[in-house]
């Protein structure tokens, strides 16, 4: 056992004071698979005699239950272990591991390599000091290196270790070694990163891990071990940096004051203090600094803390507490870059939640300049960002938040993106800047607004969506109910996919991309008419949920009505009025939908109209009932 351990036994308050006072260093390991990851992990956690207690035990169970003794063989076991662990949880993200020497803590994020796991690396390094990147040394710099230093440049790692692994199969060869720091030099330039370390190592037999290995007297650079103790930190250079704090909970910890609570992500906050909160701009002092353990005279980036302020300023979950001489910026459409981690491809027009610190908003990628291509660096046109795929985008929020760009801060310019209706995070991203047009256009106020014009016309103004199958009956359900309620003296308006393809929508075809982009049209002309008092029928196929959600959203609560025009497939291919069932069954019509192409049905539709049962005529029968009694054509 090692001293430490003994220590713990003997004084377990010595023990934790020591390790009180140690820096914590946050890393990565990253390569492809084969290239010993496990096996580095593995060396470290041995090295470093710090198991977690279970590691150690289930460890030394093994090896009783083996009979095997000595060093090696616990070490072969525990590689063999992490592995395993591995294996299993080949679903989990990323596993993060503790280990501390006598000068350091250490966590270690440890990712699969895979190529498809990209979103775990993202993740584990988002919060990393340093990234090592291991390279076997037989196969030198493959794609992965490159997609993997390329996400570490993007997400502003700022230590990065080459580690050329496996010196013992290449004869510990320092030409073999050289060759591949002169190779990955030439493309870490490419990229910008800078700081790189190269160590040649053997993971498996302890070379060049903790001590110099006397099988490469050649290098005389740092071991791992010792790289991984000394190299600085990050938390100082965030104390550096101006204050930020987003707000998590506002509480009351005494009867007079509200506080605000959070994590403080940046700078250093003393009672006296000016503070402005965005995106309001109020300004105020702060009075106090709670924590648990009493008041503080001053609190650093990364500690928990509750804020009092001088006054009674309105702020709420979500908002940015800043320096009131260097606050971050306010903007609601910006330049970033995207790392897409979802199997169902980023699509311009679509609208996800984006999270950025406590806050989230609604966001739409209004166009994807770029994706770049991890292993040539070379810019490719693109209109959607398939599982790993990185591109530069234009994003616009539904309203303003503060915010730094990524390269000052990445707490305050990192945010990811979620699905809105099954909020699995999608992406993550980067702010690189706000785009300007967003704050030269401000929302002008009119006069003659939409109560007005929809008093004139003694009706509420509303969009009746109708989504269904190709074939379903929309556009002839939607042209009768538009006869009914005009015979009945309403002013109308119908919108046909049919006819809005052959105008306004005439550049787009069946794609998703192209699909979401119809209906995110379509759905802000009919708020625009809505606002002029009509009642909008729309009829579109209008497949994804997300965008008929979104068309929902834009809308007022009680303005939209989504009717389902339930058709089953069968019924409708059937019927083929136009002939496009034949077509595509016959491979000659692609991306058709409900063949080739989904079909996802409304889960809480205002109105189902099951079109096997009843006429067309019935059906618009039903619509105009349902509206005269919810009071839309009063
Ligand atoms: S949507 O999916 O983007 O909402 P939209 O309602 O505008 O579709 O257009 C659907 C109409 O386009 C269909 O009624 C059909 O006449 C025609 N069409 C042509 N190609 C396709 C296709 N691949 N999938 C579905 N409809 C198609």
């Amino acid at each position: 056992m090692s001293h430490q351990s003994e220590l713990i036994a003997d004084d377990i308050n010595a023990y934790l004071k020591q390790h009180e006072h140690k820096s914590l260093l946050r890393f990565i390991t990253c390569g492809s698979v084969d290239d010993g990851k496990s096996t580095l992990i593995g060396r470290l956690l041995y090295e470093s005699k710090m198991l977690f207690e279970d590691q150690l035990a289930a460890v030394e169970a093994d090896s009783q239950r083996w009979g095997t003794q000595g060093d090696e063989m616990d070490f072969a076991l525990l590689v063999d272990g992490l592995a395993a662990e591995r294996e299993q949880g080949i679903t989990i993200d990323v596993a993060y591991r503790f280990f501390s020497t006598d000068r350091r803590k250490f966590i270690v994020a440890d990712t699969p390599g895979h190529e498809q796991y990209t979103r775990n690396m993202v993740t584990g390094a988002s919060t990393a000091d340093a990234a090592i990147l291991m390279v076997d040394a037989r196969r030198g710099i493959l794609t992965q290196t490159r997609r993997h230093s390329y996400l570490a440049s993007l997400i502003g790692i700022r230590h990065v270790v080459v580690a050329i692994n496996k010196m013992d199969l290449v004869d510990y060869s320092e030409k073999t070694f050289q060759r591949i720091v002169e190779e990955y030099k030439t493309f870490a330039r490419q990229i910008g990163l800078d700081n790189i370390t190269f160590i040649p190592l053997s993971a498996l037999k302890g070379d060049n891990i903790l001590t110099p290995s006397e099988r490469m007297p050649w290098y005389r650079g740092a071991t791992l071990m010792g790289y991984l103790e000394t190299v600085e930190v990050d938390d100082e250079l965030m104390q550096a940096s101006p204050f930020r704090m987003a707000v998590q909970w506002v509480n009351r910890p005494n009867l007079d004051f509200r506080g605000f609570s959070g994590q403080i992500a940046s700078g250093v906050i003393r009672p006296g203090d000016r503070i402005r909160t965005l995106p309001s701009g109020r300004e105020s002092t702060v009075a106090r600094i709670y924590t648990h353990n009493g008041d503080l005279p001053q609190a650093v980036a990364g500690q928990s803390v509750t804020l009092t302020l001088d006054d009674e300023i309105d702020t709420s979950r979500g908002d940015l507490m800043c320096a009131a001489e260097s606050p971050a910026s306010v903007a609601n459409q910006f330049e970033v870059t995207i790392v897409w981690m979802n199997d169902d491809p980023m699509l311009t027009g679509r609208t996800y939640l984006m999270k950025m610190g406590t806050k989230t908003v609604s966001a739409t990628i209004t166009d994807i300049k770029y994706q770049v291509n991890v292993n040539s660096l070379e810019h490719m046109a693109a209109k959607k960002l398939e599982l790993n795929a990185i591109g530069v985008c234009t994003i616009n929020l539904d309203q303003d938040v503060a915010f730094d760009p990524y390269q000052d801060n990445h707490d305050t310019g990192g945010f990811i993106l979620v699905d809105r209706l099954s909020y699995n995070t999608m992406g993550c991203g980067m702010i690189h800047f706000s785009l300007r047009r967003s704050q030269n256009i401000t929302v002008q106020h009119v006069d003659v607004n939409k109560q007005a014009r929809q008093s004139i016309k003694k009706q509420k103004p509303c969009v009746l969506w109708l989504t269904g199958l190709s074939g379903a009956g929309k556009s002839t359900i939607a042209n009768l109910v538009e006869k009914k309620l005009f015979a009945q003296g309403h002013h109308t308006y119908l919108l046909d996919g049919d006819n809005v393809r052959h105008g306004l929508n005439k550049d787009l075809g069946f794609t998703d991309a192209d699909r979401v982009e119809n209906i995110r049209r379509i759905a802000e002309v009919a708020k625009l008419m809505v606002d002029a008092g009509l009642i909008v029928i729309t009829a579109f196929i209008s497949p994804f949920r997300s965008e008929r959600d979104m068309a929902r959203g834009l809308l007022q609560p009680g303005e939209f009505m989504e009717v389902f025009v339930n058709t089953p497939l069968e019924v409708a291919e059937q019927r083929d009025v136009k002939g496009l069932y034949r077509k595509a069954r016959r491979g000659e019509l692609k991306n058709f939908t409900g063949i080739d192409s989904p079909y996802e049905a409304p889960l809480q539709p205002e109105c189902t109209l099951n079109t096997v049962d009843i006429t067309a005529e019935e059906a618009a029968d039903r619509i105009v009932a349902f509206m005269t009694e919810k009071g839309y054509l009063s």
